[in-house]
């Protein structure tokens, strides 16, 4: 591939020792490496508190990328980057460790011609955030002129909206907006980009694609999982804050915006907050009518039985944290006035799969709709992951004498051919960092938005104890998701 842009780099990652690093950002950067993506002026050091030398980080990376790539091990390959890799161990909050990593990073100026351009990925727990950039800053290695200086954010950005607003405080007194990369790792999958693609590339789709042909949208991300090792911090977090609040309100937010005027960053970003601005207003009462929370309790998945939320490790015996969201939203636009928007998401579910479901209205009851009053309705079903693709559901005559209407189902299913060898969102993700396109990366505003419609929520719930566990591991989840649909005449589609 033909880039004419200045990828020449040094990337920082905080947090080279740890999960993220080893099972994703070094695949991700071999991945890279082996389509011929990365450039030759490029190279990466990684900061822990583990002591190891050069050579043995390296292996231990070595090891983990054979694991964990898409693409399979090979020397050849490897040997490309393995000598551009790097590690310091200091701790974050000690100066002298910054004065050690400016002077290792001038030196690599000079090997690798990088020019003074960095990025910093701060694959770190959240409260080393703030630290990490007030020290970078306090050592002047946040801007440089004539160098790009950018800064990656993992999730969470923030617990709610004021820690949210701090956070960004800090961080954009010392990088521009337009250098801070706020990861969604969602927006790096395949399909999600390609949302946007099937609506504006689409006559057929863009033409129906609003309250006159659609009768609702539903949009599911569920897991078999339970929380695994994550109690800890998802005791802090739950459903809402886990999920709602950033990846399904990224998703929300492509499927319902307007066209933009352009494909540039900015103007796609502006379509995506008028979405936010139009969600109705939240009340206590809505929340209490229109969103339904659940935990799970024990259960089978598959033929395993598993423990309930409350007997996880690192949870509290008597814990009030949600594994479940389910929510109607509807926006008020001329576009999508009176068309429910149905989210949900949670963990021990019967099946893992994202994927957004577009309802269309029902047939006029003329001709064969007359007779078939039992017609289903058209649906298109983007399925984000595991499978990528679409699923397309019409109406077609069954074959044989019988006048009898039968749904037939198309599937398009982009990841399967190629044995789910599509790439990994971290590689798209840290592609374009490195190109300097935040289109992939949250701005502040949707940040913003989404929080404070997130806090109205854990508001109203902090003031009414739940009856937890609500739903048995291996459903559907509570009762009360399937009824908020059953009241307006409709149901979930498990597709
Ligand atoms: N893991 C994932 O799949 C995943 C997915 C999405 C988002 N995230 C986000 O990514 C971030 C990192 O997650 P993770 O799972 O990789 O965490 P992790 O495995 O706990 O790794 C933490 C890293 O930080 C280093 N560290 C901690 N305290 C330090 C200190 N005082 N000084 C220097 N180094 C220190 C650790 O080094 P030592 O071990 O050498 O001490 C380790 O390299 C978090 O914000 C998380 O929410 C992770």
């Amino acid at each position: 591939m033909e880039i004419n842009i200045d990828l020449s780099c040094i990337m920082v990652i905080f947090g080279g020792t740890g999960d993220l690093t080893h099972r994703k950002l070094m695949s991700a950067i071999y991945n890279l490496s082996y389509q011929n993506m990365l450039p030759d002026n490029f190279a990466i050091v990684s900061i822990g508190r583990r002591v190891f030398t050069d050579e043995e980080y390296r292996e231990q990376i070595k090891k983990s990328v054979s694991k964990y790539s898409r693409f399979p091990m090979k020397d050849e390959k490897w040997d490309e980057i393995r000598s551009k890799v790097y590690y310091l161990d200091f701790d974050f909050k000690d100066n002298d460790g910054y004065i050690k990593l400016k002077k290792l990073l001038g030196d690599l100026d000079e090997r690798y011609n990088t020019h003074g351009n960095r990025i910093y990925y701060l694959a770190v727990a959240p409260e080393y955030f703030e630290p990490i950039v007030g020290k970078l800053k306090f050592h002047g290695m946040n801007t440089h002129k004539g160098s790009k200086r950018r800064i990656v954010i993992e999730k969470p950005f923030g617990k709610d909206l004021k820690s949210a607003t701090y956070l960004n405080e800090k961080i954009t007194s010392a990088f521009s907006e337009d250098n801070i990369y706020r990861i969604d790792h969602y927006l790096g999958k395949e399909m999600i980009q390609n949302i946007m693609v099937i609506r504006f590339a689409n006559l057929f789709f863009e033409s129906l694609w609003n309250n006159k042909y659609i009768d609702n949208v539903q949009i599911t991300s569920s897991e078999m999982v339970g929380v695994e090792s994550r109690g800890g911090y998802y005791e802090s977090a739950g459903a809402l804050k886990d999920m709602i609040q950033n990846h399904m309100f990224q998703l929300l937010s492509l499927i319902a915006m307007e066209p933009p005027v352009s494909l540039h960053t900015e103007d796609i970003r502006d379509e995506k907050i008028k979405v936010f601005k139009s969600i109705e207003k939240v009340t206590p009462e809505y929340v209490m009518e229109n969103m339904v929370r659940g935990q799970y309790g024990r259960g089978k998945i598959g033929d395993k039985e598993v423990v309930a939320y409350r007997e996880e490790d690192k949870v509290s015996p008597a814990s009030n944290i949600e594994t479940f969201v389910a929510m109607k939203l509807y926006i008020q636009n001329y576009r999508w006035v009176g068309v429910p928007f149905y989210i949900r998401t949670g963990k021990r579910l019967a099946s893992k799969s994202t994927e957004i479901v577009i309802q269309f209205k029902s047939m006029e009851k003329l001709l064969y709709f007359k007779e078939f009053d039992n017609l289903e309705p058209n649906l298109l079903v983007i399925k984000i992951q595991p499978k990528e693709g679409i699923f397309f559901q019409i109406n077609g005559k069954k074959q044989g004498v019988e006048n009898r209407i039968i749904p037939i189902q198309m599937e398009f299913c982009q990841n399967c051919p190629l044995e789910n060898n599509s790439p990994e969102a971290y590689e798209r993700l840290l592609f374009e960092v490195m190109k300097g396109d935040s289109t992939l990366f949250t701005r502040w505003d949707e940040v913003e938005y989404s929080w404070k419609f997130a806090d109205t929520i854990s508001e109203v719930w902090k003031n009414k104890q739940p009856n937890y566990p609500n739903y048995d591991s291996g459903s559907w989840g509570p009762k009360e998701s399937d009824e908020l649909l059953k009241r307006d005449g409709k149901f979930w589609w498990n597709v």
